[in-house]
């Protein structure tokens, strides 16, 4: 025995496994995550992308498979972008029914049926020839009105498509509410609007920049947020709340807890986060260099995301996770 009069001892409920495994506060199992995956027109197969080392860019044939392993690993969703083989200024491979990422909803839907929730990024930077998520005005600037009318049609294009859920992630005021008019005067209630509320112009989508080919020059700063801005993310996410969001969303992850903190705080609604390409891209790096252990790392930051208040986190780890997390049951 000590002769230390010390009566609180934290340490007590951490000395065992079986003590550790009852009082940990946050749980992560495969249902809560969702994988991002690229579908790239013209390819027939999948595709290594250079910036983001165990990520491919998928043919059409290929997403099926990832998707179907997507099911087996027990993932909550895959959330799909397209890769089109050509871009115009209004994006018209976006909304066309024949489009890369329509092509891929449906092959995806075909596969997987009701097993995964099949999401579609809701965004034109991929589909323009100048990169903006939105089309440009006369002056060249991204005209928020016009950019709603787009979305509303590749809104009903994905949900004729096949698409569960829509991820809204161009950042223009009033997307959710255009979104929701058009796919309820369509007939299509049941389609889920997933907000990327609070969007922030981040360094961090650099690697993604890379998987999509995109065609951007210059930066977003008009239409998503200042990092800096903590209270504007939250006014983002009540005001998508108040158009009619069913879920709204904090991206970047890990460099914005605090403001995934906040919304999942005072959210009545579920709260998404995305762990984004640069964030997954650090860690694959430093762990390639030795300089961090990679199973621990990765697991670390999904968990992390997941105490900050995530409900669900999109991660480009979603299977091996889920696969890691099913071993050890
Ligand atoms: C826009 C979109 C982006 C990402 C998801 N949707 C790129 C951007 O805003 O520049 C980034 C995702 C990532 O970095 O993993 N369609």
């Amino acid at each position: 025995m000590s002769d230390v009069n010390l009566p609180i001892r934290p340490r007590r409920l951490r000395s065992s496994p079986a003590l550790r495994r009852l009082t940990s506060e946050t749980s992560l199992e495969p249902r809560h995550l969702v994988l991002p995956a690229f579908v790239r027109e013209g390819l027939t197969e999948a595709l290594p992308i250079g910036s983001m080392p165990g990520v491919m860019q998928h043919s059409l044939s290929s997403i099926r498979c990832l998707a179907a392993d997507a099911v087996d690993a027990g993932v909550g969703g895959i959330m799909l972008f397209g890769v089109p083989e050509e871009r115009d200024a209004t994006g018209t491979a976006g909304s066309n029914s024949a489009g890369i990422l329509n092509a891929a909803l449906r092959a995806v839907k075909e596969e997987v049926g009701e097993a995964l929730v099949v999401q579609a990024d809701l965004c034109l930077d991929e589909f323009t020839d100048h990169g903006h998520c939105g089309v440009l005005d006369a002056d060249g600037r991204v005209d928020n009105d016009a950019t709603l009318l787009r979305y509303q049609e590749l809104a009903l294009a994905q949900a004729e498509a096949g698409a569960d859920l829509l991820g809204l992630s161009g950042m223009m005021d009033g997307q959710v509410a255009a979104v929701r008019e058009a796919l309820d005067s369509a007939g299509r209630e049941d389609v889920i609007i997933l907000a990327y509320s609070a969007k922030y112009a981040s360094a961090f989508y650099g690697p993604f920049r890379d998987a999509v080919e995109s065609a951007l020059v210059g930066d977003r700063r008009t239409y998503q947020l200042d990092p800096g801005n903590r209270r504007e993310g939250m006014r983002e996410a009540l005001l998508d709340i108040d158009e009619g969001a069913d879920i709204v969303m904090v991206k970047p992850a890990g460099s914005y807890l605090d403001v995934l903190a906040d919304v999942a705080h005072a959210s009545p609604i579920p709260v998404w986060a995305y762990q984004v390409s640069g964030e997954y891209s650090m860690i694959e790096a430093a762990a390639a260099n030795g300089w961090i252990e990679r199973e621990r790392a990765i697991d670390e930051s999904v968990l992390s995301i997941r105490r900050a208040g995530a409900d669900v986190v999109l991660t480009y780890w979603a299977i091996e996770i889920a696969q890691r997390l099913n071993a050890l049951n």
